[in-house]
């Protein structure tokens, strides 16, 4: 398939990511304090790499689970109808639960997600997204906590792809166009 040639231009180098990934687990771990297991829920499949850093941080009792919702696909844009493609293993009723997203955009993902999680009665459910863009919000969603803003661009690496593409970069860097051919962008 053709694709549209592009370069990374590095945004949040790795050093940066760390250094804030551990300022936002010292938040969580004060702030659930007490639990007797926070069950940290991970988006698919976005939030792997950001989930399996923020984890080691949190200095409390963790159970990690993974629920997958349909996202872009393979485009650019968000298709604002949410399917849920994988479910939790394990039950959240009664339990603290920390909700772990990669990019709040729209924030109709999280906010599907969230009513989801809501209606099965956990104790406490917070957010932790590692990137928001609120000038493309177009839902009332907000993360409890985040790790940083970004302006309206696409951005990929630290887990985060453009089709499946670029998901093991170190760093966050955003997506520059070079070439002619869009076929593989829309
Ligand atoms: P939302 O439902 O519009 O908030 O979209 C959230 C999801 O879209 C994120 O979890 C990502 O999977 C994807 N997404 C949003 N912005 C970007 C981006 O800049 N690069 C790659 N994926 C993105």
């Amino acid at each position: 398939m053709p694709h549209r040639a592009y370069v990374i231009d590095e945004m949040i180098s790795a050093k940066s990511i760390a250094a804030r990934v551990e300022a936002l687990a010292k938040e969580i771990t004060r702030a659930f304090q007490g639990t007797d297991k926070l069950v940290v829920v991970g988006l698919l499949r976005g939030s792997f790499v950001f989930i399996a850093d923020l984890v080691r941080e949190i200095d409390l009792p963790v159970e990690v689970d993974f629920l997958e919702a349909s996202s872009y696909g393979d485009a650019m844009e968000s298709s604002r109808e949410v399917r849920i493609l994988k479910d939790l293993r394990g039950e959240i009723s009664g339990r603290d639960v920390l909700v772990v997203e990669d990019i709040v955009d729209t924030g109709f993902t999280l906010h599907h997600v969230v009513n989801l999680l809501r209606s099965r009665g956990p104790k406490r459910l917070e957010v932790c997204a590692l990137l928001d863009k609120p000038s493309r919000r177009e839902t009332a969603i907000k993360a409890t906590w985040t790790g940083f803003e970004i302006p309206d661009e696409f951005v990929v690496g630290y887990g985060i792809d453009f089709a499946q593409r670029n998901r093991n970069l170190p760093h966050i860097g955003k997506v520059r166009f070079t070439g002619e051919d869009d076929s593989a962008a829309r």
